[in-house]
């Protein structure tokens, strides 16, 4: 791991002062007072989370236990006697209030097409749905599958299941037949919501027809609902498929929700670990919920009539918590974005910013780097002046992106928040919070509030208490919406987290914590690659191009990439008599087995891969040779065969 960020001059960025002096001010407003609250919060968590617990949510019971459980038995449990619904938290208890409030700003991917939907429609839209679901079987305890594009009536499915108790499952729109195929069959999803067809910058994709090839191998499902986003003509396949808008005309609306306690599942969503099998992370109703409220709620110091504005997809984690459930929770107004940065111009988010005055605006590195290509003149022709909080989520943001978003985009007056966190943790747990924290581009900061971060030192798995520290990210104490299992396979979640380092979380990143005390996320420390805030594991493309009747052996790493943050560049070696196999028959197998944007930017065809004497493949070594750094090659003495690597150097050079 470098250190050499320890000897940069890093420069701070106060917090903006026209932040502090606007009314109302911050909700949190110094950084003595973030200290104060991060060391109340971590020294005596039942009484911080027990407090919040009771002011963002609504509970049909109270709870009386905060927390129990912990990491040495993988059994956390929050708010456990508590009983709520995450859908009336997120809809009814703000519809009863304010009906006319908007609650989703829908803009669609053609420029012009936005519609709003209120708080008063969304109740009556989610209970019809509800019942829908009702009325096809769908029980509390049920997995329902979501493959959907970017519409409201995504947001509807998500919170009609939550109202039924039922999990969802989503997964994203742009992964393919099989991995949807393979995440049904692994969450025995009985039912499926999806679309007729998806539009996502001026495309079409035929989301019912994946949804079709990947049911041929999934005997269970009983029903899948479809609704009508392009009206085109698709496959339907009577009396299993069923059209959205047809059931829904059939229902009332109204719906009561159902009781669940505060630790019965909300959701499961997959994501890839060191190994080639997504993980189905459990998450919960309560601790889910409050992370995401507290989370909007300070580190994009949500205020009332803001208009919140998360650019990810629902397909994943960011969607969930930072479209759906945090703004939701807290009754603001969340703008759901079908299109791409750059349809039909590059500037389409800032016509967006302008059109619905957004105050919070929320995207990853990828998008920033790339729209920085473009110059200032397509942000410099809207007016962003509603924006106070703009914030970067996904992979390390470098600082030249940093700079250029706070001063064109931020024009030096908005606070910039590059969050970390992962699907694991549910809600941001790294963050500068916007009236207190001084900010240095590249560091994502201090941590928030109940997370008692540490660094360890990966070979003896102690603490590193110096300030100064280069190590893995680890945490002490659990929080609300952590992970609670992977579904159906709980050891594995023991094994992936809880136990590498005994009484601590794992995330699986390196860290540094320089001389002030500020954190700087490094990347993975495993077999995950992160390709524009995608997650991927090297496994998972392993076993996907080892699905090619061509190949023999396959071996895959990240390298850096200028707009990416890391691509996918894989190595091949093929059976005999299989010579002449083309690259793009490769890279398109890696596209049909995973989706798109799994796809490799590179694939070379090898001769031999590095092995050590037992047949592990030494990733190390290709990273190197395609970083051109031959004559640091490292240790080859454990290499099966050190001569191999001359010829590998000669093949790689000429592709
Ligand atoms: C991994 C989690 C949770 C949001 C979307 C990604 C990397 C995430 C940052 C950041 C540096 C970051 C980490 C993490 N990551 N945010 N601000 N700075 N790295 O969720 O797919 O679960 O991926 O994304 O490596 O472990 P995810």
């Amino acid at each position: 791991m470098s250190t050499d960020h320890l000897n940069v001059e890093f420069k701070l960025h106060p917090v903006p002062e026209c932040l502090l002096s606007r009314n109302p001010p911050p909700h949190v407003n110094s950084f003595e007072q973030y200290k104060k609250i991060h060391e109340e919060s971590v020294k005596n968590p039942t009484e911080f989370w027990g407090k919040l617990a009771n002011e963002l949510l609504t509970w049909h019971t109270p709870f009386k236990t905060v927390l129990s459980g912990g990491f040495e038995h993988g059994d956390v449990t929050w708010f456990r006697e508590g009983e709520l619904n995450a859908s009336y938290n997120c809809v009814d208890r703000h519809a009863i209030k304010n009906p006319d409030k908007v609650a989703i700003i829908y803009e669609a991917d053609e420029p012009g097409q936005d519609r709003k939907i209120t708080y008063g429609e969304l109740l009556r839209d989610v209970c019809r749905f509800a019942n829908v679901l009702k009325a096809h079987g769908v029980k509390k305890g049920d997995t329902v599958a979501i493959y959907m594009p970017m519409v409201p009536e995504a947001v509807v499915a998500f919170l009609a299941c939550a109202r039924l108790g039922a999990i969802h499952s989503v997964v994203f729109a742009g992964f393919s037949s099989e991995s949807l195929r393979n995440r049904i069959l692994d969450a025995s999803s009985r039912f499926i919501i999806t679309a007729d067809e998806g539009r996502r910058g001026g495309k079409t994709i035929h989301t019912k027809k994946i949804v079709d090839e990947a049911l041929l191998g999934c005997p269970d499902v009983e029903r899948v609902f479809v609704f009508r986003r392009t009206g085109s003509s698709v496959p339907f396949c009577s009396p299993r498929d069923v059209w959205w808008h047809e059931e829904l005309d059939k229902q009332r609306p109204h719906c009561p929700p159902e009781i669940c306690n505060a630790e019965d599942p909300l959701f499961i969503l997959y994501t890839s670990g060191s190994t080639g099998k997504p993980k189905g992370l459990l998450h919960t109703t309560a601790g889910y919920l409050l992370g995401a409220a507290t989370t909007v709620k300070y580190v994009f110091d949500y205020q009332d009539g803001d208009i919140y504005g998360c650019m990810a997809d629902i397909g994943w984690i960011t969607g969930h918590t930072y479209i759906i459930y945090g703004p939701l929770a807290l009754g603001g107004t969340s703008v759901l974005f079908e299109s791409t940065p750059v349809y039909p111009s590059p500037s389409r988010y800032w016509e967006v910013v302008a059109k619905h005055k957004i105050t919070q605006f929320y995207t990853a590195p990828t998008a920033i780097r790339l729209l920085r290509k473009f110059g200032r003149e397509p942000v410099d022709c809207h007016d962003l002046s509603s924006l106070r909080v703009i914030g970067s989520v996904g992979e390390p943001i470098n600082p030249e992106a940093w700079e250029w978003y706070n001063e064109v985009v931020g024009r030096n007056v908005c606070s910039v928040v590059d969050t970390y966190w992962q699907t694991e943790t549910g809600s941001i747990i790294v963050t500068p919070l916007p009236g207190a924290t001084a900010t240095k581009p590249g560091s994502a900061t201090f941590p928030f509030f109940g997370i008692d971060l540490v660094v360890l030192n990966p070979e003896t798995g102690e603490e590193i208490k110096t300030t100064e520290a280069e190590g893995v990210l680890a945490i002490r104490k659990p929080w609300p919406s952590m992970t609670r299992s992977v579904y159906n396979d709980h050891n594995r979640y023991l094994d992936t987290y809880l136990r590498p380092f005994k009484g601590y979380y794992f995330s699986g990143d390196g860290v540094g914590r320089d001389c002030n005390g500020y954190y700087w996320i490094r990347g993975r420390v495993d077999d995950v690659i992160n390709v524009a805030g995608h997650r991927l594991s090297t496994a998972e493309i392993e076993s996907a191009l080892i699905m090619h009747n061509a190949t023999a052996e396959a071996a895959a790493i990240g390298v850096a990439s200028e707009l990416k943050g890391q691509c996918v560049h894989a190595f091949v070696t093929l059976k005999p008599n299989c010579e002449n196999t083309d690259v793009k028959d490769l890279i398109l197998q890696v596209r049909k087995s995973i989706g798109p944007f799994a796809a490799p930017e590179k694939v070379y065809i090898v001769n031999d891969l590095p092995k050590t004497r037992s047949g592990k493949i030494m990733r190390r070594v290709l990273r190197k040779i395609v970083d051109g750094q031959t004559d640091s090659l490292g240790d080859l003495s454990t290499l099966a065969d050190p001569k191999m690597v001359d010829t590998l150097i000669e093949t790689i050079k000429k592709s």
